[in-house]
C-alpha cells in the first residue's frame, strides 16, 4: 500500500447548491484513486456519507455499481439528477444504514461531516435537531462502520477520507480519534496522507485516507 500521494483539489462539475459556499465534495480524481487501485468493474461501492453524489458518478462511469446513503434530502435529491442508478442513492441516515436494504459490498469510501471537539451539536444528528457532543459524534461513527464491516465482504476494504481540524480555538485531532474507534470494529491497514494541491482546509494542505478492512 502508498503511503502518499498528490491530487488536484478540484471539481469537474459546477457546486449545485446557491445556499452555501462551502464546497464539501470529493474532487473526482480521488474516487478514481482508489476505485482503481482496490476495486474491479461490476464490483459495489458505498459511499455512506454521499453528499452530492461524487463517488456514485463516478463509480458508475468506472462501471462499478454505485450505492450511496446521504440524510440531507436536497443533497440526495441533486445527487440523483447526476447518476443512472437513481434509486442506489439513498436518502436516509447511515446511523441506521444495516436496515436500508443495502446488498453486500465490495468496497467503502466517504468523507464523514467534520466536527469540532469543541461543538455542542452532534453533525451526525444534525438533520434531527437534536444535542449531543464530540463524543457521541465518535460513538455514531463507530457504530456506522460496525455496520458497513456487517456489510462489507471478505475482500473488502473500507476508506474515510478526513483531516484534522486546526482553527482559531486550537486543533480537534479528528482523524486521529475516528482511526482510533473504528479501529475497535474493523482492522487498520494504515494511512495515505492526500497532499492537496493547492490546499485542503481547517488550517491543512492535507488529509488522511484510513484503509480498513473487514476483520477476520
Ligand atoms: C463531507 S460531506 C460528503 C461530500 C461527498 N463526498 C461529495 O462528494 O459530495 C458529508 C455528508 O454527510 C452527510 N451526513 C451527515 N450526517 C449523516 C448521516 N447521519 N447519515 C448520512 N449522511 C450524513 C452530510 O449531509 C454531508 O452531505
Amino acid at each position: 500500500m502508498r503511503t502518499c500521494l498528490k491530487l488536484p483539489k478540484c471539481q469537474e462539475l459546477p457546486f449545485p447548491d446557491a445556499k452555501t459556499s462551502e464546497d464539501t465534495r470529493f474532487p473526482e480524481a480521488l474516487v478514481e484513486t482508489f476505485l482503481h487501485e482496490y476495486t474491479q468493474i461490476g464490483d459495489v461501492t458505498l459511499d455512506p456519507f454521499a453528499g452530492y453524489g461524487t463517488t456514485l458518478r463516478v463509480a458508475e462511469a468506472m462501471g462499478r455499481i454505485p450505492y450511496g446513503v446521504e440524510a440531507n434530502r436536497e443533497r440526495a435529491e441533486k445527487a440523483r439528477c447526476i447518476i443512472n442508478h437513481k434509486y442506489n442513492m439513498i436518502m436516509g441516515d447511515s446511523r441506521d444504514i444495516r436496515t436500508l436494504g443495502l446488498p453486500p459490498i465490495d468496497f467503502c469510501i466517504g468523507s464523514p461531516p467534520v466536527m469540532k471537539q469543541t461543538q455542542i451539536t452532534n453533525v451526525l444528528r444534525e438533520h434531527l435537531r437534536a444535542k449531543g457532543g464530540y463524543l457521541q459524534y465518535l460513538a455514531d461513527i463507530k457504530s456506522i462502520y460496525q455496520q458497513i464491516a456487517e456489510l462489507l465482504q471478505p475482500h473488502g476494504m473500507a476508506v474515510i477520507e478526513v483531516g484534522n481540524l486546526k482553527l482559531a480555538h486550537g486543533v480537534t485531532p479528528l482523524a486521529w480519534d475516528i482511526a482510533l474507534v473504528v479501529s475497535e470494529v474493523m482492522d487498520f491497514q494504515g494511512e495515505i496522507v492526500v497532499d492537496w494541491e493547492p490546499s485542503y482546509g481547517n488550517g491543512y494542505d492535507h488529509s488522511y485516507c484510513l484503509m480498513f478492512s473487514k476483520r477476520a
